[in-house]
């Protein structure tokens, strides 16, 4: 897939503006590529070089910050965020099973995003509802007693 979504002049004057609106705060970076992200959902690559000039930063330091929280990304992100259970209860339930047939469905691998930018597929550890595993999670809502019938429905259902 194409990691570099086009961004329009519209979208590089709309970062611009909140690059403006941001860089005469005392500690602006996190909250304004937070901001970027909330308003594109990615960081697009494109707003690193007008960060670096307003903030005075080099690109390294604006990578930096944003390489290291994980919640910021710089790659395009699916609508749907599918997060499969790695934790030990739902992998003695057929965790791997169920991560396998979800790849299938989707088509990508993990940490990968469909070409249609509709789903991003994520392992995570424990999600804390062991008593439902195997389990993933679609947003923000959890799946449980997964079986392969019910990813089948599942993706069917949110893919609608
Ligand atoms: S191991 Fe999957 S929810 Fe705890």
């Amino acid at each position: 897939m194409d990691k570099t979504k086009i961004i329009s002049e519209a979208d590089l004057t709309q970062i611009n503006e909140m690059v403006a609106e941001y860089c005469q705060q005392k500690w602006p970076l996190i909250p304004l590529v937070q901001n970027i992200q909330n308003e594109f959902g990615y960081i697009p690559p494109q707003s690193i070089p007008i960060i670096t000039k307003n903030l005075g930063l080099f690109a390294s330091q604006v990578q930096g910050v944003i390489s290291f929280y994980a919640q910021l990304y710089i790659e395009p992100r699916g609508r749907h965020v599918v997060r499969v259970c790695r934790g030990t209860a739902c992998h003695v339930r057929g965790g791997k099973t169920i991560l396998k047939l979800v790849k299938h469905h989707l088509g990508i691998e993990e940490g990968q995003t469909t070409p249609d930018l509709e789903y991003t597929l994520e392992t995570v550890a424990c999600i804390g509802v062991c008593a439902l595993a195997p389990n993933i999670v679609v947003g923000d809502r959890v799946y449980g007693h997964l079986n392969p019938k019910k990813v089948e429905q599942l993706f069917k259902k949110v893919g609608e």
